[in-house]
């Protein structure tokens, strides 16, 4: 029995009724928050900001992964630290010195994560992989919750899974965008260790009991 990670990303939820939100979260089997932040330039959209991120962690009981998809993401790596940020991820596509960005988050005691676009390659990741505790495999056009899940993810996961072992390394794979109860099970044969979910768990009728059948399919 493998113990698969469920993330719902925080995107969904009823920001009218953020801590009812947050608070089934933190009742339900997920594992962690995943926390979008898009600034409108990386990406075609905006989510939200700095207070929005403190109101979650104030009353968030699980790991704080945040997944950041703006550009020059080395100038708020701190601030996201004092926020209560446990993972911080940036995109490979917007950091030119992706080394040192990735070991200016570790100095500040967070894990560090690199995640990829769809049309990025696994390969790019060859003399990197050692140093990233995550990989965000990107499995829509980061931007918007909602979106169909991009079936070549299968094959990047498996060729990521092959990467690691290769490398010796201990890097966690986590899935983004249009994961369901559809897909899960894959995903994990491929080698993802953590999904995130968005519509799948707050659109569904019972979110809680949907986080519990997720859990319950991949492991
Ligand atoms: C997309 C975000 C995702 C999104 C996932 O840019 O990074 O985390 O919230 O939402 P669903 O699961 O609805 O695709
Ligand atoms: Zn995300």
């Amino acid at each position: 029995m493998k113990n698969t990670l469920i993330a719902p990303s925080v995107l969904a939820a009823d920001f009218a009724n953020l801590q009812r939100d947050i608070e089934m979260i933190n009742n339900s089997d997920a594992d962690w928050f995943h926390v979008d932040i898009m600034d409108g330039v990386f990406v075609p959209n905006i989510s939200f900001g700095m207070p929005v991120l403190e109101a979650i962690t104030k009353h968030a009981k699980k790991t704080i992964d945040v997944h950041l998809m703006i550009i020059d993401p080395d100038r708020y790596i701190s601030t996201f630290k004092k926020l209560g940020t446990d993972v911080l991820t940036v995109h490979y596509e917007a950091c030119t010195h992706l080394h040192r960005t990735l070991q200016a988050i570790k100095a500040e005691g967070m894990k560090a994560g690199v995640a990829l676009n769809p049309h990025t390659s696994i390969d790019l990741l060859e003399d990197i992989i050692q140093d990233i505790d995550l990989v965000c495999i990107m499995s829509v056009n980061p931007g918007f919750g909602g979106q169909s899940f991009i079936e070549n993810t299968y094959t990047k996961v498996k060729k990521l899974k092959a990467l690691i072992k290769r490398k010796n390394a201990s890097t966690l794979i986590e899935i983004d965008g249009g994961v369901t109860d559809k897909n899960a099970r894959q995903l994990v044969d491929a080698g993802a260790d953590v999904l995130v979910a968005g519509n799948f768990v707050f659109r569904a009728q019972n979110p809680i009991e949907t986080i519990k059948d997720l859990k319950k399919i991949v492991d």
